[in-house]
């Protein structure tokens, strides 16, 4: 989804055999889910020349001349020399014998090999609207019908009965929503694992809680298979909230939010105790991990959505909720005592869409599930999870608080409502509201410092098999032209407008052009990843100051649609830039924008306030200029 991602790339010397990893192979899950992911097309491989022309046009507004120039003889010479062409073979007869060329390289240098904290660098939050509860029944009631709807989720997935996803008018690949439930990451001294078992033969049963620190293994099935009711889970988490009265044990947790190699280290002498290991597995075993927070500071009503975005991102540092996690879990449900509600999830094996349809899933479970109170047989108590913390574990521990407390400090995030229009502006003047959006975010960076940087938009490749994603360059051409003229004195707004709908246009042909595997991120990845593996020099084109440029992401953005109003959010991909999502509802739009506060030219409440102007001028623009009425 990142920029990140592709900043990754540049040690790509890194890139090994995925042997470690074991993803959910599409042969193992047999019937309907196979036979669909059979019929979807592979990913292509785009020709070598259009990916380079391509290239060149999406460096125009955010290079300088001489730049341009100097990176057009290097592809002119790339092309034309026999390195591009004998790598672009290379590259595609990996596509002949691969289900997908790139899956296993992007899982492994997008994500296992990358060495930042999963925290705030990688792993996105969501937001969900403040519950109404704000004592510990409620927040067990709520905590209870979450988890019995994630068990709903999980019935249609083990029963292969989620409906077939769509875009565009095409059939959507559904290997993510079989690598989201009982995985969990594992870290390595170098590099990464991620591990699934949910098609282990004796797949998991139960779900991780934590409270006040301390981790239990809460079964939710019954003997002969069937879903604990809502009553049952309640009665469950009350006996856990009971036994874990006591702040004063290690965050044990916190560990899991340093740097990976670091990290690493401290796993390996973590469980060298065979009890702490026993745990570890437990945890990393689990269906989903669900964090019961104690209440984070108070927050104005405006800065509730802001705030409740850093204790997902992060749990608000050691003196919080942080140490209340286990942040190598793929799915992390966040509950707070005080009504805050939503997740984080660890990104190796998915993206944003698929667990936004399982909140989504839930959220509207919820609103039907009732508790019912039934006579039940008693249950024994969740077994508490417990570890050894020798003098070692307890400096890596207070190593990890240091480091935490300083990129808690660090991360700024605004979330806002912008309440005067959503998707149904852009549609009733024919527009993509996607478009529509970046169009705006591009006048917004543009009136704060005047010039275009280069953007990063996620583009779902998964009408292919194993697809995860691309890259949508926002920053075009044509909406550097409406940037500018936006403001400009001299300009109609006839013009405007005519420049607004070229840009509009530009970037949804582009973002087709992406969904439909032919842009050029991943291909030319590809190709730097084909000359690593051949162990060729590195050409030209992946040295050049244009190419450090345009993977110097100063806007990573996305849109993760959802029914819920809720709102996706993730950190800055560089140190002098944002992290932007969305969620475009019908009448009105969620953001989360994130900066460092350590960047001076940064500010996120001023990008947040510049794109909601835009976006108001951009629809006046719209209203007084007649052409735009017909
Ligand atoms: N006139 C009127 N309506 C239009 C229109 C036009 N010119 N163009 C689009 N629309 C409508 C669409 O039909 C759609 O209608 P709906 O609300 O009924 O569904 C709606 O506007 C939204 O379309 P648009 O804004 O163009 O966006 P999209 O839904 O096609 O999404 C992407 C664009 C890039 C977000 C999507 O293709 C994608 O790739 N998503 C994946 C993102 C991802 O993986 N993120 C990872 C996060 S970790």
């Amino acid at each position: 989804m990142l920029g990140f991602l592709v900043r990754a790339m540049g040690r790509a010397g890194m890139v090994k055999s995925s042997s470690l990893v074991r993803p959910v192979a599409v042969t193992k899950v047999p019937g309907r889910y196979l036979a669909h992911q059979e019929s979807l097309p592979k990913l292509p491989v785009p020709p070598l020349q259009q990916t380079c022309e391509r290239y060149l046009r999406a460096l125009e507004p955010i290079v300088e001349e001489e730049d341009l120039q100097h990176t057009r003889q290097l592809l002119e010479e790339f092309q034309t020399g026999g390195v591009g062409e004998r790598l672009q073979k290379s590259l595609e007869r990996k596509a002949r014998k691969t289900d997908n060329w790139l899956s296993d390289w992007w899982l492994q240098v997008a994500y296992l090999d990358y060495r930042m904290p999963v925290i705030v660098h990688s792993s996105p939050g969501v937001v969900l609207p403040r519950m109404e509860f704000n004592d510990r029944q409620g927040q067990m009631r709520f905590a209870a019908k979450l988890i019995s709807g994630v068990l709903d989720f999980k019935t249609m997935i083990d029963n292969e009965t989620l409906p077939v996803e769509h875009l565009g008018g095409q059939k959507l690949c559904m290997n993510q929503y079989y690598r989201v439930l009982s995985s969990c990451r594992i870290p390595g001294l170098k590099s990464d694992t991620v591990v699934n078992y949910s098609q282990d033969r004796r797949a998991p049963t139960h779900v991780t809680v934590v409270h006040n620190f301390q981790f239990f293994v809460l079964d939710v099935y019954n003997s002969d298979g069937t879903p604990l009711t809502v009553d049952q889970i309640y009665i469950q988490l009350e006996k856990i909230w009971n036994s874990s009265l006591q702040t004063n044990k290690e965050p044990i947790g916190i560990l899991t939010t340093q740097d990976r190699n670091t990290w690493g280290k401290a796993y390996n002498n973590l469980i060298k105790d065979r009890v702490n290991k026993e745990s570890v597995r437990a945890i990393q075993k689990s269906i989903c991990t669900v964090c019961l927070d104690a209440p984070m500071p108070r927050a104005s009503d405006d800065m509730y959505r802001s705030r409740a975005a850093v204790q997902m991102l992060h749990g608000g540092g050691s003196r919080w909720n942080s140490g209340n996690r286990w942040f190598d879990k793929t799915i992390q449900f966040i509950i707070g005592e005080d009504g805050s509600c939503g997740l984080i999830y660890e990104h190796a094996p998915a993206e944003g869409p698929p667990i936004v349809k399982l909140i989504d899933h839930v959220v509207e479970y919820m609103g039907t599930s009732e508790m019912v109170r039934t006579p039940m047989v008693p249950l024994p108590m969740p077994k508490k999870l417990r570890f050894n913390i020798t003098p070692e574990i307890k400096k890596d521990i207070e190593d990890a608080k240091q480091s935490l407390n300083i990129l808690v400090h660090d991360l700024d995030v605004r979330v806002i409502v912008f309440p005067h229009f959503g998707k149904n502006v852009p549609k009733s003047h024919k527009m993509s509201p996607d478009a529509f959006i970046q169009v705006a975010l591009q006048l917004a960076y543009y009136r704060m410092y005047k010039v275009c940087c280069a953007t990063y938009e996620s583009a779902s490749l998964r009408m292919f098999r194993l697809g995860r994603t691309d890259t949508i360059r926002s920053a075009t051409i044509d909406s550097a032209a409406f940037a500018k003229a936006m403001d400009s004195p001299t300009v109609q707004n006839m013009e405007k407008v005519n420049l607004l709908e070229k840009a509009v246009k530009a970037h949804r042909a582009y973002t087709d052009m992406a969904i439909r595997g032919q842009a050029i991120d991943r291909h030319l990845l590809g190709l730097k990843l084909t000359a690593i593996e051949d162990l060729t020099s590195l050409p030209d084109i992946f040295m050049d100051t244009s190419y450090a440029k345009a993977q110097h992401y100063n806007l990573s953005t996305s849109q993760v649609p959802a029914k819920t109003d809720c709102v996706m959010c993730f950190g800055p991909v560089v140190p002098d830039g944002y992290g932007v999502c969305y969620n475009p509802m019908d009448e009105h739009i969620n953001f989360a924008v994130s900066a460092f506060n350590s960047c001076a030219e940064t500010d996120a409440s001023r990008l947040a306030q510049s794109l909601e102007q835009a976006l108001v001028d951009i629809r006046d623009l719209l209203d007084q200029t007649p052409k735009a009425k017909l």
